[in-house]
């Protein structure tokens, strides 16, 4: 799983590297390509890829694709990032964007990354029909918005020192990282027109969302610095509510494992063609970064 994973992250990689390239230069590239290439795992491409696999979807259409979501998940983490709202120094084991660039640039080359994303779907080099692209761009916008990451991030600081209840902390997380599972779980089911399955793949989506987000509060709290390549301990000191600070470690391991099963029966319909989703979910139960 492991090699197939840096696989996707390469290739994800030379296709961004390539796409920036061919830019102008500007004084927000070099921050842009700082918080997008290195250190990042790629996991939301690896779904693309994989939920690509089920329905037989072309691997280059998905690293396109794969290069626009990284683009929005990087911008969403240089601004998580920033001393108004996580306010973090380290980030993929080095200075977070704004330590190294400052505040104003790190802001810009977020938001340079969000637009980006939609010039990377938008261009002929994405060849797939307009109509299947506009439903793509479409979808993503929502996804990214005030209904889906930027929404949830507010809710997250909303939430900061406060008791939420378990429907709400849930809610919550399903926007700010459920909402781009969502959306790697659907395009390529968009994309293979087999409108039966957008429900199914929708749902799945968020549960996938929502079970990564919360093995990274269990990283953070249980977790690594060194290993994780941020700093580890600070939801706690942040008051931030997860459901480890509702429910404790263990419950949450149970709720975990409850919803990994219910992913997991989801799939079961799809045999030996979603191995490779089952395998990168087991890889988000273990990893340690
Ligand atoms: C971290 O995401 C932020 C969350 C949504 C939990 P990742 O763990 O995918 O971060 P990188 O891209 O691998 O650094
Ligand atoms: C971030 O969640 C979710 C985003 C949408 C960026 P966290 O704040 O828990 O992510 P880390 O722990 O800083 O990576
Ligand atoms: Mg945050
Ligand atoms: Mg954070
Ligand atoms: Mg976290």
């Amino acid at each position: 799983m492991k090699n197939k994973l840096s696989k996707v992250a390469k290739d994800i990689n030379n296709y961004l590297k390539i796409f920036l390239r061919q830019q102008k230069n500007s004084g927000l590239l070099p921050p842009m390509k700082y918080g997008l290439l290195p250190g990042g795992k790629k996991i939301r491409s690896k779904l693309l890829i994989d939920v690509g696999k089920i329905f037989k979807i072309k691997y280059q259409t998905l690293i396109k694709i794969g290069a626009a979501v990284e683009c929005i998940h990087a911008y969403s983490l240089i601004h998580d990032d920033l001393p108004c709202m996580d306010d973090d120094t380290i980030r993929r084991g080095k200075l977070t964007t704004h330590k190294k660039f400052g505040e104003a640039t790190a802001i810009l080359a977020g938001n340079s990354l969000l637009t980006i994303s939609f010039e990377i779907l938008s261009s002929p080099k994405l060849n797939i029909s307009e109509k299947l692209k506009n439903q793509i761009i479409n979808l993503i916008s929502k996804c990214s918005g005030h209904v889906g990451v930027a929404g949830g991030q507010l809710l997250d600081l909303s939430y900061e020192k406060k008791r939420i209840s378990k429907i709400k902390i849930i809610e919550m997380q399903r926007k700010k990282t459920g909402m781009l599972f969502h959306f790697c779980c659907i395009a390529p089911v968009i994309l293979s027109k087999k409108k039966r399955y957008l429900n199914k793949f929708a749902n799945i989506g968020l549960d996938i969302g929502l079970l990564f987000q919360i093995t990274d509060d269990l990283i953070d709290y249980k977790g690594i610095s060194k290993i994780a390549g941020k700093k580890t301990g600070k939801d706690k000191k942040k008051g931030k509510a997860t459901l480890i600070s509702l429910l404790g470690y263990k419950n949450t391991i149970n709720y975990l494992e409850l919803l990994k099963n219910k992913i997991f029966k989801q799939l079961n319909n799809f045999g030996d063609k979603s191995k490779d989703l089952k395998e990168t979910l087991d890889f988000v139960l273990s990893r340690s970064k």
